[in-house]
């Protein structure tokens, strides 16, 4: 089976096998009849890169389902299903006039995977709304629910992209979400000037929302037109005296404080300034309007996004000195 589908960028490699599964019994029958090593599982298919047929049975989570658990007069408890649409939820929770995501617009992917790598876009992380998850251990299929501190959330990381990486099936997530007394976050600069630009004064959610997603359709490509994951590596985090350093050479340097006296930089900063914006090897690109995103203009290969991302690596280290990690999973 291919799996060109089923991965945002658009890579055509092939499965073994493929299951999709649309209740936690039914992945728990899988689970019980194959061995863990046997099974690669995939969620939304919006934050890898795959670089090689998959000799395995790819197991689709395709889990569907939402419902309001718990209000108050102020919050609402909402359990979505690991399978579904990340930015359909998002709408969803627009629709009920349920505030929190709304900065977390048309990120792709699904409910299930956005924990793993605690999403976050225009000031707000999945963490912020984090209720709890209900998961599957692979091996023992013991169902746990871990919450929001047993995550161990971290700037694109959780517990299951560390210590517990690669044995739990996230099933679903439950948020916490506001039904009045929104709490609207507008400080990041180009939210700001998009509402200021459209003449608007009391900002709703919705109007918050439609505001990020004006910005992503300028900056970021849509994957259903040109392959990619979103940033392909993570804003590097660097001492304060390497970054004082970098100012002296490069005084426009644009950067953001962390705690702990580290400072985070944009890597589509370092990336443009080495003059790899728009640059392009065959099918593999760097984005012409976000150097953070790589993209398949149409038969790029796995391995060739990747030589284009050691590249970058690469021009970057040579002319800053700081490392790049990729935010996408690499297989
Ligand atoms: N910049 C450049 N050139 C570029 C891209 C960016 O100079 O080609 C500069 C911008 O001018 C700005 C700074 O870098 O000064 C930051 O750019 P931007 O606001 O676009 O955000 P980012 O740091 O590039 C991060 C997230 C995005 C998220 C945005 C908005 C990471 C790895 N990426 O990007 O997340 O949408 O902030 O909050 O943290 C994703 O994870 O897939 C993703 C798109």
């Amino acid at each position: 089976a291919s799996l060109k589908r089923f991965n945002t960028f658009g890579i055509d490699v092939k499965a073994k096998k493929l299951i999709s599964v649309d209740t936690v019994d039914e992945l728990k029958e899988v689970l019980k009849q194959a061995y863990a090593q046997e099974l690669f599982i995939l969620g939304g298919g919006s934050n890898m890169l795959l670089t090689a047929n998959v000799d395995k049975t790819v197991l689709h989570i395709n889990l569907k389902g939402k419902e309001i658990l718990s209000e108050s007069e102020n919050e609402v408890l909402v359990k979505a299903c690991a399978g579904e649409n990340w930015h359909d939820f998002v709408l969803w929770t627009l629709k009920q006039d349920f505030g929190g995501i709304e900065n977390l617009s048309l990120i792709p992917g699904n409910v299930g995977t956005a924990p793993i790598q605690n999403i976050g876009a225009y000031g707000v992380e999945l963490k912020d709304v984090f209720e709890e998850c209900e998961a599957v251990n692979i091996q023992t299929l013991e169902q746990k629910v871990f919450n929001n501190r047993a995550s161990e959330f971290d700037y694109r990381n959780s517990v299951f992209k560390k210590s517990l990486k690669g044995q739990y099936i996230i099933t679903s997530v439950t948020f916490r979400l506001t039904k009045s007394n929104h709490v609207l976050r507008t400080d990041y600069g180009a939210i700001k000037n998009a509402l200021e630009q459209r003449k608007i004064i009391s900002a709703k959610i919705k109007d918050v929302s439609d505001a990020v997603i004006s910005i992503r359709q300028e900056k970021l490509p849509d994957p259903k037109l040109l392959g990619n994951s979103g940033s392909f590596f993570k804003n590097p985090v660097i001492s304060r005296e390497e970054f004082e350093k970098l100012q002296i050479k490069f005084p426009e340097i644009p950067s953001y404080p962390v705690n702990s006296g580290k400072v985070k930089i944009p890597a589509g900063w370092l990336i443009e300034k080495t003059g790899l914006k728009g640059y392009r090897e065959g099918d593999a690109g760097v984005h012409k309007n976000q150097a953070l995103v790589l993209v398949n203009y149409g038969s790029a290969t796995g391995r060739e996004i990747l030589h284009l991302s050691q590249k970058v690596q690469q021009e970057v280290h040579s002319k800053f000195g700081v490392k790049l990690e990729p935010e996408v999973n690499i297989f």
